[in-house]
């Protein structure tokens, strides 16, 4: 396996001094963006105006993170904006692998995502439509809460199965993420990690984002 990738989330960061906070993560390997619909998570965002700006500001790649219902809707319009990955709910999704299948044709890599009461028996068969897989650590919708432990199974089983098929998947873990966790998510088989409160809440965020990439990495 590569490098682990860190991917801080602007959910944390200042909504009115943006372009300032996506100069700051600068060395990390995409800025993780949280879209919320106060319908699928009872937290609102912004759409897709607002992550178009993000796209022509941002100095590393996007992460879109799709909180919202109707996924076959919406995902394909962050992918044609030029968000390089795409991640939806596959509780928000009608056809997972159709929708997939699309955004990989506009170009994204395609995500799906998983709450943490949300069991990943459907993906198993699937895996290869994939090029991310994002097991939830916390409930979605807000920064800051505390990691669930209890994950590490669901994880480990679909990135050892993944493995097993030989699927290139990308495994990314989102919420709670910090140095005293991190390890445990990425010894479970994560290798793409959003941090939102332990990277805009550190006092120097160089530093925090190459920590927390040793410690993923040990
Ligand atoms: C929560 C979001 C996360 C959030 C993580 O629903 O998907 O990306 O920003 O924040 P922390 O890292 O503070 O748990
Ligand atoms: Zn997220």
């Amino acid at each position: 396996p590569g490098a682990p990738r860190i991917n801080p989330s602007i959910l944390s960061a200042d909504f009115v001094n943006m372009q300032a906070d996506l100069e700051r993560i600068a060395t990390a390997d995409f800025v993780h963006v949280d879209v919320m619909d106060n319908h699928f998570v009872p937290n609102l965002t912004f759409g897709p105006q607002m992550v178009q700006r993000i796209q022509e500001t941002s100095p590393v790649p996007l992460d879109v993170h799709l909180m919202i219902t109707d996924a076959n809707r919406w995902a394909p319009g962050y992918a044609e904006l030029g968000a390089a990955s795409v991640t939806f709910h596959l509780e928000a999704s009608h056809d997972p692998v159709a929708l997939a299948r699309r955004l990989r044709g506009i170009g994204a890599r395609a995500g799906v995502a998983i709450k943490p009461g949300t069991p990943a028996d459907a993906l198993y068969e699937h895996l290869h439509e994939f090029d991310q897989i994002l097991v939830m650590t916390v409930e979605p919708g807000f920064g800051g809460q505390s990691f669930m432990p209890e994950m590490m199974p669901k994880l480990r089983a679909l990135a050892e199965e993944a493995r097993r098929v030989g699927a290139p998947v990308w495994f990314q873990v989102d919420g709670g993420i910090s140095e005293s966790t991190i390890a445990q998510a990425a010894e479970a088989g994560a290798d793409t990690f959003v941090a939102g409160s332990a990277v805009f809440g550190a006092a120097d965020i160089d530093v925090a984002i190459a920590d927390l990439r040793a410690l993923a990495a040990e």
